[in-house]
């Protein structure tokens, strides 16, 4: 079939044959006659020289057939329904997202309709605003810019800045006060901070906002929990630092963290700050916005799934169930001037799970913990590896064997540990299987 060229025909006034009695042929003459065509309903034979288009959408097919016919011998263009070797005109789907048309040509429908879903949240929500903020500062710029390059540019770049972020975020004021500077100063102020969580590792945790935000940074700071596949999302130019700290080597310094986001926004980069799991738990995120904040540097925070909620998910383990959970509550296995910083008096409570973070060098001290502070060393423990990878690996055991067990398995961090009577609930509800070192068990 030869492939046909998108067009957009104004049709005022113009004659245009509509046939058909179905829903298609109805929503056909409502939509030329929104965009002021002359449509006249018919059945076939009504065809002069004046006609403009024909839509022969019968439900019987040699009705549409006799009418392509009629059509061709006058050379009107005509769109037979399912022919599409008879047709001239190829309708496309057409979706209005924000107030812009998006028409797709493509003769598989379910491809268009999965096209449709990927366009849909590939915009954001709120881009409604961004057209309407859009339209109001035009006005506002066509004076200061009569035209041409200098103008799109000056769009192009306010449009994937700091100041169209605020209009997403619904600030509207903040961005006309960002539009205002960019105006005095010639040019658009970009430079802003995205905090981002990363997930645990699977790239598809990452939610759509990330992803956007990522695809429009001009450079990245990453951590080493950062998986691999989340750095593929990047646009080739983009700048990667890495960041990333190991257990007790530190080496780049927070304080030299916080003043390369700093520098580097401040000098009108939009900067990705990437953190494994969310930036608010066990992140020292927190931290690093409020040196922002001080050194009045726009930022955003994109929350993350947090690596107990990946790995859980991932290993069949519900954190909280009628039956065994009613509380849940994440901690940190982190060594603190020679021991372990944990309150283990408030850990260990009938139905609640206990989600350790940082565990693995600390883990058989943790289990012990909890063991001397009243655990029964027989309640159910799981060790997660690399939860959500294709290496993730779930170690089975009890609290009071946990340590044991995992020193057997030759485990690699990242890990997380799950205590508590939801494991149980993994031999029913494992669903997860990587297809690495890993086998999901
Ligand atoms: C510095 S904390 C950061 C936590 C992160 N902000 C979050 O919300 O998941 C790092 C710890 O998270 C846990 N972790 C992160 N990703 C993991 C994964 N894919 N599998 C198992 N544990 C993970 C490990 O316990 C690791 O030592």
């Amino acid at each position: 079939m030869v492939q046909p060229v998108p067009l957009g025909l104004v049709l005022r006034d113009r004659h245009c044959v509509v046939a058909g009695e179905g829903a298609d042929a109805r929503a056909m003459v409502e939509r030329l006659r929104a965009a002021g065509a002359d449509v006249i309903e018919s059945g076939g034979g009504v065809l002069t020289d004046s006609v403009a288009l024909v839509f022969a959408l019968h439900e019987d097919p040699d009705r549409n057939r006799a009418l392509a016919r009629e059509a061709h011998a006058r050379r009107i263009p005509v769109h037979v329904r399912d022919m599409p070797e008879l047709s001239d005109i190829h309708l496309p789907r057409v979706w209005t997202l924000a107030d812009a048309d998006v028409a797709v040509f493509h003769p598989d429908p379910d491809i268009v309709d999965d096209l449709g879903v990927r366009l849909r949240t590939a915009l954001p929500s709120g881009y409604a605003r961004i057209v309407d903020w859009v339209r109001r500062g035009r006005e506002r710029l066509a004076c200061r810019f009569p035209g041409g390059e200098p103008r799109t540019g000056f769009w192009r770049n306010l449009l994937s800045g700091a100041a169209a972020e605020r209009v997403l975020a619904g600030q509207e004021k903040q961005a006309e006060a960002l539009l205002e500077q960019s105006l005095a100063s010639g040019s658009p102020s970009r430079g802003e901070v995205y905090l981002i969580g990363a997930g645990p590792g699977d790239p598809d945790l990452l939610t759509l906002r990330a992803v956007r935000l990522l695809q429009q940074c001009d450079a990245v700071l990453y951590d080493r929990l950062v998986a691999p596949a989340v750095l593929e999302l990047l646009p080739a130019s983009v700048e990667r630092i890495y960041v990333g700290k190991q257990r007790d080597r530190h080496p780049v310094p927070q304080a030299e963290i916080n003043n390369r986001l700093r520098d580097l926004a401040l000098s009108g980069r939009r900067v990705a700050r990437l953190k494994g799991g969310d930036p608010f738990i066990f992140g020292r995120g927190g931290e690093e916005i409020e040196e922002l904040m001080q050194a009045g540097v726009h930022f955003q925070v994109v929350p993350g799934i947090t690596a107990a909620s990946g790995c859980a998910a991932y290993a069949g383990i519900p954190l909280t169930h009628r039956d065994y959970a009613q509380s849940c509550v994440f901690v940190t296995g982190h060594r603190r001037e020679g021991g372990l910083d944990v309150d283990f008096r408030a850990l260990v409570r009938p139905g609640q799970t206990v989600v350790c973070y940082m565990g693995l060098h600390t883990l058989d001290a943790f289990c012990r913990g909890l063991v001397d502070e009243g655990m029964d060393p027989d309640t159910p423990a799981a060790l997660v590896e690399q939860g959500t990878t294709d290496r993730q690996r779930v170690i089975i055991a009890s609290v009071g064997d946990l340590s044991a067990r995992t020193a057997e398995a030759d485990v690699r961090a990242p890990t997380l540990a799950i205590i508590g009577d939801v494991v149980r609930l993994r031999e029913r509800l494992a669903w997860f299987r990587g297809s690495g070192r890993g086998d999901g068990f």
